[in-house]
């Protein structure tokens, strides 16, 4: 599937934010620890999502989803193995491994292997699983996950990796222990995943900080829950009207979650007004030129960086772009220098000098925050782009197409 967008229009209006893809996938997770029923609210309509859904059928789940909620019965869930096509497909589902040894105490799982943004190991969550007491075998690309008991113990994480802070917590929740984790990561989706669990009756605390405590429970109880905002949609979509001189009102989200993102907005010109879940922008002028480095929360999402890349391709003066955290996250940028853009990577630095205008040509999204990032390019660009490898940008951004024509774009898809 291809995008057709037509450039330049400038951006104007409102648009509703979704729930949190990354808030999501572990929550969801965590919805089989109850062994009963979960509702789940505001849950994106977004293929990583869908993707972790069919994961929980083949476990054993039931799942009925109308628009974004989803209810998911656990009760009769009785496989503990991850079938290896869709642990290929969604990377993230190694934190399904973590939930399904806290309801089991055993899962098997495959490695989730390479990925288009980097190497993505998992060697975190393997050595401080078997840290809290999971014995673990790996057979031929399996990881064979089997545990007595988890054990109380205190962690150090060599680095504040999200999925291994939200897969210790799922696996540890349901024990009689009493885990600290310490250089935990401190996403607000981690804070999310602790308000779910601990309204199903877990005990934990500390998250959003660099140490959680997690002291285990017996069992927990059936809830509804709604996922927060997508804080990088929110960013996206800041990022697009900041690009195109436009003026937007983004509902349903939270300033508090992507402070980083509207300082820069700020520094590179850009008006913001933060209210009660919603924020407002006015991009007047062609934007400044920026120093971004990219740092685990609270610093610079690496999750906005290529979109900022594409949106300071345009701007005054030369911007210095250094990603710190996934070493292959640049892959979008000899496709935005085919579209006049002027990007010289060194390293893991990118040096941006801006020019007046791209052009819009034919491209290619190679993953998924890349793929958005043209998607801001041809917004951006003078005539058609023609923008290939959709399915890539429809694993996070809910209704992209409807939402951006709302608000002036001229988007359409193709086969
Ligand atoms: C999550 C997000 C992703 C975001 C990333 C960093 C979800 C579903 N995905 O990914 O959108 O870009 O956080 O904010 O929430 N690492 C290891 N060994 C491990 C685990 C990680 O070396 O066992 C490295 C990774 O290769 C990477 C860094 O740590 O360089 C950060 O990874 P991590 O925080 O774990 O990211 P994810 O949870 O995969």
């Amino acid at each position: 599937m291809k995008y057709n967008i037509k450039g330049v229009k400038r951006l104007e209006g409102i648009v509703e934010i979704s729930g949190s893809k990354n808030a999501s996938l572990p929550i969801l997770a965590g919805s089989i620890l109850n062994g009963g029923v979960t509702k789940i609210y505001n849950l994106p309509d977004i293929r990583d999502v869908n993707t972790t859904l069919e994961i929980l059928e083949i476990l054993g789940c039931s799942i009925s989803k109308k628009r974004n909620k989803v209810i998911i019965d656990s009760s009769k869930m009785n496989k503990s193995e991850i079938p290896e096509n869709l642990m290929r497909e969604l990377r993230s589902s190694v934190i399904l491994a973590g939930a399904i040894i806290g309801r089991f105490k055993k899962a098997v799982f495959s490695y989730p292997g390479g990925c288009e943004i980097g190497a993505r190991p998992i060697d975190l969550h393997i050595n401080n699983f078997k840290k809290i007491g999971i014995n673990i075998d790996e057979n031929a690309g399996y990881i064979v996950c089997n545990c007595d008991k988890i054990k109380s113990t205190e962690i150090q994480l060599d680095f504040p990796s999200v999925g291994a802070t939200e897969n210790l917590i799922l696996a540890s929740v349901l024990s009689d222990a009493e885990i600290i984790i310490k250089n935990a990561a401190m996403e607000p989706e981690i804070i999310d995943l602790q308000n779910f669990l601990n309204k199903m009756g877990a005990k934990i605390s500390g998250a959003g900080g660099s140490c959680i405590k997690i002291v285990g429970v017996s069992r927990l109880k059936e809830i509804s829950y709604t996922i927060m905002p997508d804080r990088i949609e929110t960013g996206t979509f800041l990022s697009m009207v900041a690009a195109t001189s436009g003026e937007l009102i983004l509902n349903n989200t939270n300033y508090n979650n992507i402070s980083p993102v509207l300082d820069k907005l700020e520094e590179s010109g850009c008006n913001i007004k933060r209210e009660k879940n919603k924020i407002s922008i006015v991009s007047k002028k062609r934007l400044k030129n920026l120093d971004i480095k990219t740092l685990p929360y609270p610093g610079f999402p690496t999750d906005m960086q290529s979109i900022f890349l594409s949106m300071l391709t345009t701007a005054k003066g030369t911007s210095i772009i250094v990603e710190n955290i996934f070493e292959n996250r640049y892959k979008c940028v000899p496709e935005l220098n085919r579209m006049g853009a002027k990007i010289r990577i060194e390293g893991n630095t990118a040096i941006i000098k801006g020019v007046k205008r791209l052009i819009g040509t034919s491209v290619k999204a190679t993953d998924l925050r890349g793929g958005i990032a043209l998607v801001l390019a041809g917004l951006v660009a003078n005539g058609n782009t023609i923008l290939e490898n959709v399915e890539y940008i429809e694993r996070g951004y809910e209704k992209l197409e409807t939402k951006l024509i709302n608000i002036g774009a001229s988007i359409y898809k193709e086969r």
